[in-house]
């Protein structure tokens, strides 16, 4: 599969986008038919949220929603972000949550999102790219689901450079190892 291009999802492909999502067990669980997600994304832009897809030859393979100040009323928010089954595992969701980061650090120090918290997979996924839980809400979005709740911060440039070359930081001086 060629590398996947992420862009600003166009409104003409929200449809497609929203059967990818609503097409997957975890986010049928949650209600999330395609006709509920147009509505929601339609109104979520229209309110400043952003919606970013990764395009494989013409196709929308997978797709994630920002909400700007969406967690706290501070910090932005990853609502949600999906691949389709049969792109997972080649680096598409990797790609995409890249550019939600970048997005989301060009503006504030956090990033925050939800993950169900029996969906192992995709909580090793976000400690993988730096993402820490820092808490869980039981029965939050459904009343039989607990939901944890990941935080990123904006990495350092020294953490950036270190990340580029491969080093690690110093402890800060006077810390234990
Ligand atoms: C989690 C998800 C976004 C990862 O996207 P992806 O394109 O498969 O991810 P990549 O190919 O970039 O990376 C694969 C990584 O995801 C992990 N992974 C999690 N679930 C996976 C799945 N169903 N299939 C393949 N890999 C999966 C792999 O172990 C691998 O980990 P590593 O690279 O850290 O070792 C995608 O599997 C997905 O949409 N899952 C269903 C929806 C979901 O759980 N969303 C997140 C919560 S909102």
């Amino acid at each position: 599969m060629t590398a996947p291009a992420i862009v600003d999802l166009p409104a003409r492909a929200h449809r497609e986008a929203a059967a990818l999502v609503a097409g997957q067990p975890l986010f049928e669980r949650y209600g999330a038919t395609a006709e509920v997600l147009e509505r929601s994304w339609r109104a979520g832009v229209e309110a400043g949220d952003r919606l970013k897809a990764a395009i494989v030859d013409g196709r929308v393979v997978g797709v994630a929603w920002l909400v700007p100040k969406g967690a706290f009323a501070r910090s932005p928010y990853l609502r949600l972000l999906a691949v389709a089954t049969t792109a997972a595992g080649r680096g598409v969701g990797t790609a995409l949550l890249a550019a939600c980061e970048a997005w989301a650090f060009e503006r504030a120090d956090d990033l925050f999102l939800l993950v169900n918290a029996h969906n192992e997979g995709a909580r090793s996924f976000y400690e993988r790219r730096g993402f820490v839980a820092i808490g869980q809400v039981h029965g939050y979005v459904l009343p039989e689901l607990d939901e944890t709740i990941m935080r990123k911060r904006r990495p350092s440039s020294t953490d950036r450079a270190a990340e580029a070359t491969g080093t690690c930081r110093p402890p800060p001086r006077g810390s234990r190892r």
